[in-house]
């Protein structure tokens, strides 16, 4: 057991762990940050996406080590113009169902829409069909995404 400095959230936080942990584990075992789901384990589901230096990625097969020095965001902790813009058309279209798989698309909506704010349907298609939803609100998803690239164009 090692401990690790790690920046989640703009806060630096002492993990104790080993180097190979997944920064899954650490964050809903060891931080109790449970808003990050637990999904496959493999990076098939996207139901464990964080940030990691603004990129989205599958925090189930990233290790710890691979998270020294590097900026990590999780749904808790998501701050800017595309997460706000992205609660808000989620709301206004009633996108969620069970809730399970949403944290991980909006983190992977988040990435598109600061990437891409007002993404093309293949944009949505190439950056979302990495998250699955087992209660198939995709069509709602992909409309909330277009939405809130639209709410980006109205200044704040
Ligand atoms: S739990 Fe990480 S992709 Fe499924
Ligand atoms: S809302 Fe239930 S798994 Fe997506």
């Amino acid at each position: 057991m090692t401990t690790t400095p790690v920046q989640i959230n703009q806060k630096t936080v002492n993990v104790q762990a080993t180097p190979d942990t997944p920064l899954l584990w650490v964050l809903r075992g060891e931080l109790k940050m449970t808003g990050t789901k637990f999904g496959c384990g493999m990076a098939l589901c996207g139901a464990c996406t964080v940030h990691i230096d603004g990129q989205a990625t599958r925090s189930c097969i990233t290790p710890l080590a691979a998270v020294q020095q590097r900026l990590v965001s999780t749904i808790e902790g998501l701050q800017g113009r595309e997460i706000t813009a992205l609660r808000a058309a989620w709301t206004e279209l009633d996108v969620v169902q069970c809730g399970y798989c949403q944290s991980g698309q909006l983190m992977s909506a988040a990435a598109l829409l600061k990437a891409h704010p007002q993404p093309t349907d293949a944009q949505i298609e190439e950056a979302m069909n990495g998250n699955l939803c087992r209660c198939g609100t995709y069509p709602r998803i992909r409309a909330a995404i277009t939405l809130a690239g639209k709410k980006l164009l109205t200044p704040s």
